[in-house]
């Protein structure tokens, strides 16, 4: 049975900060992290946003009612959870309306968790075929200001329906794994900024990649020579070609006949957008699908998702045949490019000011012009606006 990703979306948040700008703030050349770190901008959610308004807009455009009818699941993985209890997701299923025999929850580890909702949903899949899994990947990487995270930091989300007979990517059935108890980077209840330990993570990172690539090969999967492109967790772009280099060091011949064209282009979204941790990996994904000159038809792509803590995992699928059709190319770079730049005033208020307190009411102000808004909170109940159906939806 072919089972895979059928559909895929992106959303970003519709304003942005130049890093030129940033370095400029911290009095060090621009060049870091436009080259060294690999980010010229990053995606600035305004205060009627959050995780929940991005995941509505990157699955909206996916759904008619023939999607909507046949969506038995939804999995909304991320790292920015906004209640200890309730599932994220329900706010999206309501917004989006879905029908209500419908399993919805919340997967967390890391910027890892989306992967595990994939390969759930692909085993849901495999059970029902007459039935879809909705997956969503949304998050908002938040770092302490002027602190050495902060260059890395974006906001998205990416909507995946995952089906029996996909128009666009089949998945493989081999997994490989790898997980170890680390302090790399984490985020304690009641902090809204990560806590990390930058150069401890690029090497756990980098450990995992090895490891679960033994894993992977160890299961079956494919050798490096049979892969066409490579896409990986990109937390900044630059950490690409740091996992590249790990096959140039273990498989050098297949490494080098791929070359840098084997990730290159799944840079390109993510120096626009920085890490959106559990929807960096496919951000990436949709960032080759959207952008290769070439015609994808029966290549493979290797892909290797990364949450601290830390789990890794490499995976692989096959791009269908016709799967152009189903691109949704134009719409993503329109999204990019009608984005509004922010000068560094208006960023730090809207990612490091009080916009979301800690108290039971309070309303945010109107700025986003999506289909879907935060509007703040009653009685400490979230409550969100959809412009596109007219409804004031409240949990
Ligand atoms: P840093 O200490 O500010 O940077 O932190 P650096 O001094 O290491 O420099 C970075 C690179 O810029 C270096 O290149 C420099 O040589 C270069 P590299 O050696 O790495 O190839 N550089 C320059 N290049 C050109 N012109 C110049 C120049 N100056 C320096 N003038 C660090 C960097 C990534 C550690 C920091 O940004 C950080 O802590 N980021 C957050 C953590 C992170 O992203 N970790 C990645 C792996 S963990 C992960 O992916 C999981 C995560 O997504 C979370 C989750 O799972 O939920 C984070």
């Amino acid at each position: 049975m072919k089972i895979g990703i059928d559909d895929i979306g992106l959303s970003v948040p519709q304003h942005f900060f130049a890093l030129e700008e940033l370095a400029e703030r911290h009095g060090i050349d621009p060049q870091k992290y436009l080259v060294g770190i690999g980010q010229e901008f990053m995606a600035v959610p305004a205060p009627d946003e959050d995780i929940v308004t991005l995941a509505a807009n990157a699955a909206l455009p996916l759904l008619d009612d023939a999607s909507r009818a046949s969506i038995a699941t939804v999995i909304l993985a991320t790292e920015s959870g906004i209640d200890q209890s309730k599932a994220a997701g329900l706010f999206v299923h309501s917004l989006l309306g879905l029908r209500a025999d419908c399993r919805v929850v919340e997967f967390k580890q890391a910027c890892y968790g989306a992967t595990a909702g994939l390969q759930m949903a692909r085993a849901l899949v495999a059970q029902r075929p007459h039935e879809k899994v909705l997956v969503i990947a949304t998050d908002i990487a938040r770092y302490e200001q002027n602190s050495e995270g902060e260059c890395t930091q974006g906001a998205g989300a990416v909507a995946m329906i995952v089906a029996e007979n996909p128009r666009l990517l089949e998945l493989h059935p081999h997994q490989g794994r790898y997980s170890l108890d680390v302090s790399d980077f984490w985020r304690p209840n009641l902090r809204s900024t990560a806590l990390v330990d930058g150069k401890l993570s690029i090497e756990v990172y980098l450990e995992s990649l090895r490891n679960a690539w033994q894993s992977y090969r160890a299961d079956g999967g494919l050798g490096l020579e049979d892969m066409s492109f490579l896409c990986f967790h990109q937390p900044f772009t630059k950490m690409a070609k740091k996992a590249f280099s790990v096959f140039e060091a273990i498989e050098p011949e297949a490494a080098k006949a791929l070359g840098e064209k084997a990730y290159s282009t799944s840079q390109l979204y993510g120096k626009a957008i920085g890490n959106c941790y559990t929807a960096s990996l496919y951000i990436a994904l949709l960032s080759l699908l959207d952008n290769s000159d070439e015609d994808l038809t029966g290549r493979n792509i290797g892909l290797f998702s990364y949450g601290s803590g830390s789990v890794g995992e490499f995976f692989s699928a096959t791009v269908v045949p016709g799967y152009q059709a189903h691109s949704r190319r134009k719409a993503h770079a329109r999204m990019l490019a009608s984005r509004t730049r922010l000068g560094h005033e208006q960023y730090s208020n809207w990612f490091y000011g009080d916009n979301h307190p800690a108290v039971a009411d309070y309303s945010t102000p109107y700025v986003t012009g999506g289909a879907f808004r935060y509007g703040g909170c009653e009685g400490y109940r979230r409550q969100y606006e959809s412009t596109a159906l007219s409804l004031k939806m409240a949990s």
